[in-house]
């Protein structure tokens, strides 16, 4: 081969190398457009003797009976004697005396609002008061977006309708309210609700006093709702009305995955009761021992809504516990199905210096909390086909 000959070759090699890595570099680059393709959610295989979710309720019950310890605090008792009466128990029953006192030996001990729930947490009928105008189509929505919030929260709401949970193809949102009209310190607003509910048709209010301790009792009645009225939704994010969520990238997320049953979010695993008397999370020994389900934080969760019909007989039957998210993880569990983690749920919020990053928001599903006005920002910056991240 002639010197120049070689030299060519060197050459057009060269030039092909280059190209193969820059075509590489391109398509690698985390400069260039963000992968389109959503990430999986992390699968956690179901061991495979467990038939697949939902389980039948005698399953269920079974699950529940060996998961939460029977101690003798307040919650473990309620619910070891409902399983007995609904005959999920593992055959030792417990014992009498155990079930006879009922009593909660520091219950002057306990915050006001724990109390309120003790005393009121067994009713569990309210009267709607405002409900959506429109029906849910039969097939659908693809996606409903179910927002907790509070009588007061008109701008959260308003935000919500104007950016992440504005109607789109396949989308539907509605608010879940407790109570308008006040109760002595909280003033009544339920004309201001009323009006709110005809202007747009998405509100969902009962009547029972919004309170945290209550939103286990909010999420019941939603379940009652959806299971009636909108039974064909595909999925459900539940979630509160000071989050962003970046619907069109969960939309693409939940299009992709398979058939099976699906709870996901920001899943705290290995979690213990807080036992910090001043937190507004605090559960004493004496209501509750043992850990707590592996759970999906309450900012905001997704999950299959072929588990409405299922997840509304279950959670009925069993006593209600204070903190919603956590409720929710233990029915889910008893249903067998896994809660699955995504990363792109943040509902402890991301590093402070990216709160107002809208590439930072880009590669989110949902995170907790932004302000309306922050909402509204953020949603106009990371749709913009300018932004370059
Ligand atoms: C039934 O419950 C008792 C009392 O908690 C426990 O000791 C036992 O291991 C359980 N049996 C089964 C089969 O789960
Ligand atoms: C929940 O609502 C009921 C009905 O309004 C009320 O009696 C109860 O005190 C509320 N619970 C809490 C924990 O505030």
């Amino acid at each position: 081969m002639s010197r120049m000959r070689y030299h060519k070759c060197l050459t057009v090699a060269l030039a092909l190398a280059t190209l193969l890595c820059l075509d590489a570099y391109i398509r690698w680059s985390p400069l260039g457009e963000p992968d389109p393709v959503p990430l999986p959610l992390a699968t956690t295989p179901a061991p495979p003797t467990t038939p697949a979710p939902p389980l039948p309720l005698h399953h269920s019950l079974q699950i529940l009976a060996n998961m939460v310890p029977r101690a003798d605090a307040y919650w473990n008792r309620q619910l070891h004697q409902r399983l007995e009466e609904l005959g999920g128990g593992n055959g030792t029953s417990a014992s009498a005396g155990t079930a006879a006192s009922l009593g909660v030996p520091d219950w002057a001990a306990y915050p006001e609002p724990l109390q309120r729930f003790v005393s009121h947490g067994a009713r569990r009928h309210y009267p709607l008061l405002l409900e959506p105008s429109r029906p849910c189509p039969p097939d659908g929505p693809f996606l409903l977006l179910a927002i907790k919030s509070a009588p007061g929260a008109f701008a959260e709401r308003q935000a919500v309708r104007q950016s992440w949970g504005q109607a789109g193809a396949g989308v539907r949102t509605v608010f879940l309210l407790g109570a308008p009209d006040g109760d002595g310190d909280t003033p009544d607003i339920s004309g201001l609700v009323a009006w709110e509910s005809r202007a747009h048709g998405d509100v969902l209010a009962w009547g029972f006093q919004d309170a945290f301790f209550n939103l286990t009792l909010k999420g019941l009645l939603f379940l009652g709702w959806a299971g009636a009225h909108c039974p064909g939704a595909r999925f459900v994010l539940l979630g509160d009305d000071d989050v962003f969520v970046n619907t069109p990238r969960l939309l693409q997320l939940l299009a992709g995955l398979g058939p099976g049953p699906v709870y996901a979010g920001h899943v705290m695993a290995g979690a213990w009761p807080v036992r910090a008397p001043g937190s507004k999370y605090y559960v004493p020994e004496s209501f509750y021992a043992g850990p707590y389900p592996a759970y999906a934080g309450g900012g905001g969760y997704v999950f299959s809504g072929a588990l409405l019909g299922p997840l509304q007989v279950l959670a009925g039957l069993l006593p209600p516990f204070p903190i919603d998210d956590v409720f929710a993880g233990l029915c889910f569990r008893a249903l067998g199905v896994a809660a699955r983690p995504h990363p792109g749920f943040r509902t402890f919020d991301i590093a402070p210096s990216d709160r107002a990053s809208p590439c930072a928001h880009r590669a989110l599903l949902l995170v907790h909390r932004r302000q309306p006005p922050e909402t509204l920002r953020l949603w106009r910056q990371v749709r913009d086909p300018q932004l370059q991240c």
